[in-house]
């Protein structure tokens, strides 16, 4: 019989209520709890925030969590200003930066603090990216060139070609837009995604490399490729205003260009 349930393992139990120590603007943070060393299923706990006494950001509140109430609490950060992509989470149900999310919008509210979806959890919001990051290094991000430079300093690019780069170089690749895209979700094993596409494209648009035939061909596949059906949750989730649907219409647009050659 069909299970619509996930599985007994999986499901999420209520967990701990921690609350503040004094304070009078209050807000409940409620963050996905998951330990691979206990044995138990994933729970939330919930913490309770005093903001007059807490940073701008919901990073700002997860580290006062950490700092003030339950050091065990796991997440990823480094540069706390939107550039590393290292603290990309799910909050209140859409996948975003917590170091540029303002906590200040969830005032008297509650906040709702999961890992990205659809990926394997190592510990509370930390997920494994092993694969992202393989399928980004299966793009070759590099500049890959046979000829010589014309003189021994870098490669120029004229302002034009270089503004072609525009929308794409901004990527920090904090994989936002791949665990929110639904093709991703059930094809992740094959279908590259939006991120590493908006990659794949982003040296496809570069005028001084010179593998774009081998690039195309590499990602003419049922799979790496077609699997995009323009649902553009990646555009929508975007921490950082790109438009991967988009560059992976151009890709579709190069590959049927070269064809009619
Ligand atoms: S436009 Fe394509 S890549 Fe973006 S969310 Fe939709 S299916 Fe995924
Ligand atoms: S395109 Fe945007 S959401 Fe996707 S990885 Fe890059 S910065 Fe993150
Ligand atoms: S900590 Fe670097 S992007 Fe948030």
């Amino acid at each position: 019989m069909a299970e619509f349930r996930l599985p007994k393992n999986s499901r999420i139990n209520k967990g701990k209520h921690h609350k503040a120590n004094g304070g009078k603007n209050l807000t409940t943070v409620k963050v996905y709890r998951w330990s691979p060393d206990d044995g138990e299923n994933p729970r939330t706990d919930t913490y309770e925030v005093d903001l007059d006494n807490c940073g701008p950001m919901v990073l700002d509140a997860l580290i006062k969590i950490k700092d003030e109430m339950d050091s065990t609490l796991t997440f990823r950060r480094s540069c706390r200003e939107g550039i590393c992509g290292s603290c990309a989470m799910n909050i209140n149900g859409t996948n975003t930066l917590a170091c540029t999310s303002s906590i200040k919008q969830f005032k008297g509210k509650e906040v709702a603090i999961y890992p990205l979806p659809h990926m394997e959890v190592i510990k509370d919001l930390v997920p494994d990216l092993t694969h992202f990051y393989a399928q980004y290094a299966s793009i070759k991000p590099w500049m890959q060139t046979d000829s010589v430079p014309l003189s021994d300093k870098e490669r120029l690019q004229s302002i034009e070609d270089r503004e072609k780069l525009d929308g794409l170089y901004e990527c920090i690749l904090c994989a936002c837009c791949q665990t929110s895209c639904p093709s991703y979700w059930w094809n992740g094993d094959r279908y590259l995604g939006p991120a590493v596409l908006l990659q794949s494209y982003r040296w496809l648009a570069d005028s001084r490399d010179e593998y774009t035939g081998e690039r195309l061909e590499d990602l003419e596949d049922p799979f790496k490729l077609y699997r995009c059906h323009t649902i553009m949750n990646c555009a929508n989730t975007c921490p950082k205003g790109l438009n991967p649907g988009k560059a992976i219409g151009e890709i579709k647009k190069m590959i049927a260009q070269r064809h009619a050659l």
